[in-house]
């Protein structure tokens, strides 16, 4: 297996990256009564549940080192999952379907060993309405970006049930791209901007001068002028979805 991109991006993840508490009660009702669950591109085993017999699939060392909850995890890929066939009630794939090599493969794959998947992807018509990809418009053009699978185009691979917004509470703990959206002093330190793929996959140059760019607007108002109506808001949609399918 090539060196898993997280390998090198990772490092971080586990204080950067907590569970969002709303996120986990969301995830939790969308998981309904299942008792097994398999965990794909688990990462850290942030969003894993605890009570449940969960196993976690996951290709980089650096993200298996961080992980922490006891649940037992197997280092591999969404694409060649080793189980039976139905072997788990549901299967979880929380925002990793964009880093797949062949999402398809993958996604058969959930669906040949879960009755039921819960994924979370992203819909990046709405995250590209964003205030940070003024500051990084490299972004848009970025592999991950253009690639990012929508909950449509999951849908012509499972057999979806129901599509839910993820709301970014303003205090979101989960460090994910748009997390800090009215926190983006935030967006000026370096362990958050390593902790967010869009950012720690772009060359080191470009973060640099995104983040000039946006302490100068922060530092003489235009952030204020221009965005400050976001202060008064407790909660965002960028696109974060929620996914469920069933069969
Ligand atoms: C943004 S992280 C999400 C981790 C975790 N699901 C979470 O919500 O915290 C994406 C994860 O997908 C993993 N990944 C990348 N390619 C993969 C593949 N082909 N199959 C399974 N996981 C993969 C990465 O190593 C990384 O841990």
């Amino acid at each position: 297996m090539a060196e898993p991109t997280y390998d090198r991006i990772g490092v971080g993840y586990a204080t950067k990256r907590v569970p969002e508490p709303r996120w986990v009660a969301q995830i939790a009702r969308a998981l309904g009564d299942a008792r097994t669950v398999l965990n794909v591109g688990a990462g850290s085993g942030n969003y894993e549940p605890v009570d449940r017999q969960v196993v976690g699939v996951e290709p980089s060392s650096t993200m298996i080192a961080q992980r922490r909850n006891g649940n037992p995890v197997v280092q591999g890929v969404a694409e060649d999952l080793p189980f039976a066939d139905g072997r788990f009630d549901a299967a979880l794939a929380i925002l990793t379907v964009h880093h797949w090599t062949d999402r398809a493969a993958g996604l058969a794959e959930l669906r040949r060993v879960s009755g039921r998947q819960v994924l979370v992807v992203y819909e990046p018509l709405v995250s590209h309405s964003f205030w940070l990809v003024d500051y990084f418009p490299e972004v848009l053009t970025a592999d991950l970006e253009t690639g990012a699978p929508t909950p449509d185009e999951i849908g012509r691979h499972l057999r979806l049930v129901d599509v839910e917004t993820m709301w970014i509470p303003a205090d979101c703990s989960d460090g994910v791209a748009a997390a800090y959206w009215r926190r983006p002093e935030a967006y000026l330190d370096p362990d958050v901007q390593r902790s967010m793929s869009i950012l720690a996959l772009l060359p080191d140059d470009v973060v640099a001068r995104g983040a000039a760019a946006l302490a100068k607007d922060l530092e003489d108002g235009t952030w204020h002028r221009r965005h400050g109506h976001l202060l008064e808001r407790s909660e965002a949609d960028y696109g974060y979805r929620l996914a469920i399918a069933e069969g």
